[in-house]
């Protein structure tokens, strides 16, 4: 559609305009550029990731493109103002936030995530989507990641601020989702991206739910991922902040595939002194083990079992196969 094409094109154009202003806007902030400090952020990752800042006032960057040309019709488009009630003029989306453009791979600005400089809520605020925009298609850092030769391994995160500070520190292969859960088609793009997949979610219960389901979907695209564990409370910016790349690096060493990331879960939930809660830790783990593809890895980890638990192979390959023999 030819209207669309031109719509999207505008919107690209009027966020790019954005990005230059809320950029600029940093520069002359030095509340922003001290948060930024403080975080670790210097002039050149600022510069890499184009990070911005956007003004404490209701209506400046509207007003700024406004005065540049841009109709109320396509700043709306853009996402960037909302109309405020009454039909009473627009106000700016992004307000007293440190900007987080998102790039794609086209080197388009499509969207823009915004940070508060305190402990006020929402602390993140990411762009709607428009018709330049879709979320779930997008992940943040691959414009960066596509600029660097060496494809074998894509680290999936959760948040902009990982991205950043692990790229600060030399790890130049992550990417994060853009404040949604993970789809289908960023699993896509991820195994596009790299052979070795890894995934990083903060230490937390939330993080490790989302692991699981990321795990999940990875799988269902034909990825095999590896996961890595930090210290329980930290995220991967916390973690490359506090102990350095060496540090990071080990954990990527020992990252565990993504079985054994699973079966530790589920091995915290039993005691396996008790009779009873050993027995009900290898009929999950046998459900687990049912759905691997491949027999010789089946074979792996009933051997695995076995070996964690006392209980036979034999036991556990029928428990798998479900062929038990009844007593007459
Ligand atoms: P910092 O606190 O700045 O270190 O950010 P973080 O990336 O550690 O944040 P967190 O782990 O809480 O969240 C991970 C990602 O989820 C963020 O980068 C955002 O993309 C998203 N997110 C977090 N909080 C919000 C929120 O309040 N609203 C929305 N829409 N997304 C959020
Ligand atoms: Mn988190
Ligand atoms: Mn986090
Ligand atoms: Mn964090
Ligand atoms: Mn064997």
């Amino acid at each position: 559609n030819f209207n669309d094409k031109e719509d999207k094109s505008e919107i690209y154009e009027i966020n790019k305009v954005s990005a230059r202003y809320f950029r600029d806007n940093l520069y002359k902030n030095s509340f922003a550029l001290e948060y930024l400090r403080k975080r670790n952020i210097n002039a050149k990752t600022i510069r890499q990731f184009g990070l911005g800042f956007s003004l404490n006032s209701w209506d400046n960057l509207y007003r700024y493109l406004s005065q540049k040309g841009y109709s109320d019709n396509a700043i709306e488009k853009a996402g960037l103002i909302g109309k405020k009630s009454g039909n009473n003029g627009y106000y700016d989306k992004f307000r007293n936030r440190i900007i987080f453009p998102i790039i794609d791979t086209k080197s388009r600005v499509i969207g823009f995530g915004g940070r508060v400089l305190d402990d006020s809520h929402p602390k993140y605020l990411n762009s709607q989507d428009t018709i330049a925009f879709n979320k779930g298609n997008h992940l943040y850092g691959l414009n960066l990641l596509n600029k660097h030769s060496n494809r074998k391994r894509i680290l999936l995160v959760e948040g902009y601020m990982d991205v950043i500070s692990l790229y600060a520190k030399g790890i130049n292969y992550s990417v994060a989702s853009l404040g949604t859960a993970l789809t289908d088609r960023q699993c896509k793009l991820i195994k596009r991206y790299g052979e070795e997949v890894y995934i990083c979610y903060d230490s937390d219960l939330a993080g490790i739910n989302a692991a699981l389901r990321a795990i999940d979907l990875m799988l269902k695209v034909d990825v095999n991922p590896r996961i890595i564990s930090l210290p329980k409370g930290m995220d991967p910016d916390d973690y490359i902040n506090q102990k350095g790349l060496i540090e990071f690096e080990k954990q990527l060493n020992n990252s565990l595939n993504y079985m054994d990331f699973k079966i530790n879960i589920i091995r915290e939930k039993y005691d396996l002194e008790k009779l009873e809660e050993k027995v009900n830790f290898t009929k999950e783990i046998a459900n687990l083990i049912k759905g691997l593809k491949s027999p010789i890895e089946q074979d792996v980890y009933i051997d695995k079992i076995s070996d964690k638990t006392g209980i036979s192979k034999e036991a556990i390959e029928k428990e798998i196969r479900g062929k038990f023999y009844k007593k007459k």
